[in-house]
């Protein structure tokens, strides 16, 4: 079998730290493996527009932002095709068959829809397509027979209820789709970066987020003013590193070569949490490290970045050629579908 990458994010923000630990790092380790044939990382602008059908400006500005960051974090579109989800009609089309293959119950129960649906205050009116978005979901993984899929661990579920259309699909229909497997990060505290205020998850509604274009005087304004262990008030004081985003991001950014570089004084992060769990070891100090680690590895990011905005209608060519090689493909397995469902009379 072939082995096949399909990802991708909604265009509703600049992409931040949280995304680039949680899943964007690992898909440009994976696109420079060299262990795949085919590698589709996808703008979910429809699947945006199912909770922002109200502002179609902001998905549209925000489809050049996700395709900035991607290229600045070394996605290469000569390796991976880049394209825009509502370029492919075909993926409507495979939704709209998916839709019988899943019930309302199992879509109300879906954990990452209902929990947005909370947050988002759409209990009294829920949009049906917000809802149906994990359905839009397996249309976008199958329809490019993806085998693996890096993402997030709030997608789970969505690869969850994938797997299941795709059973249900190929035992009504016979074998046509392919059920895939989510990769997540090794890294424990990549799965789910807090925000620098301490909140469980990174969002641009929190304002707590580093983004990948933030200027270098921005990253040590945010990590100086972060969050710590509220207890920890002097020095001297015995301070907690689980529940300090300070500490979590240095388990999710920092090697042993950074503390050779800004904090030789201390072998690894292992001493320096020790460090700060026997007390003595001030906030400040920490902070001061996490900025020289933030600062090496968001640099390069930041200059690629500023390169590729001299030349925007070069990104959205690229997005062109992407979504018509995207479009290629989907149509030959939206062909095998209908084949399977023996509704293509015509043929
Ligand atoms: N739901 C994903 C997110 O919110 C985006 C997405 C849409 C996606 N379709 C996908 C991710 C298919 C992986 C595979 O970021």
């Amino acid at each position: 079998m072939r082995n096949i990458i399909l990802t991708g994010d909604r265009p509703t923000g600049k992409l931040h730290i949280g995304h680039y630990v949680g899943s964007l790092k690992r898909r440009v380790e994976l696109q420079n493996s060299g262990k795949f044939d085919e590698i589709y990382v996808m703008i979910a602008d429809a699947q945006a527009l199912t909770d922002n059908f109200d502002n179609p400006d902001k998905v549209r500005a925000n489809i050049t932002e996700v395709a900035l960051d991607y290229l600045a974090c070394g996605l290469d579109p000569a390796k991976s095709t880049i394209f825009v989800q509502s370029h492919i009609e075909q993926l409507t089309e495979l939704t709209y068959y998916y839709m019988n293959l899943v019930t309302l119950a199992r879509l109300e129960r879906n954990p990452t829809v209902k929990a947005e649906i909370k947050q988002k205050n759409f209990e009294h009116s829920l949009p049906m397509g917000f809802l149906t978005y994990p359905v839009s979901q397996t249309a976008d993984i199958t329809a490019f027979k993806a085998t693996v899929v890096p993402v997030g661990e709030d997608q789970l579920p969505m690869l969850e209820q994938a797997r299941e259309i795709v059973r249900s699909f190929n035992g009504l229909y016979g074998d046509t789709l392919v059920e895939p497997k989510a990769v997540l990060p090794d890294n424990k505290s990549c799965l789910r970066l807090p925000g620098t205020d301490g909140m469980a998850k990174m969002s641009k509604s929190l304002g707590n987020c580093i983004y990948l274009s933030d200027s270098a005087d921005e990253i040590k304004r945010k990590v100086m003013g972060m969050y710590t262990d509220p207890n920890h008030i002097k020095v001297t004081d015995a301070g907690d590193t689980k529940n300090n985003p300070t500490f979590i991001y240095l388990d999710a950014f920092s090697s042993s070569e950074h503390f050779e570089r800004y904090l030789p004084e201390y072998a690894n992060l292992d001493e320096l949490k020790a460090h700060y769990e026997r007390g003595g070891l001030g906030d400040m100090k920490v902070k001061k490290f996490l900025n020289a680690v933030m600062q090496e590895t968001l640099e390069p990011i930041r200059t690629r970045r500023e390169e590729l905005e001299k030349d925007i209608s070069a990104v959205w060519e690229m997005l062109k050629v992407g979504s018509e090689k995207a479009r290629g493909v989907a149509a030959q397995t939206l062909a095998e579908v209908k084949r399977a469902m023996k509704i293509n009379y015509f043929e």
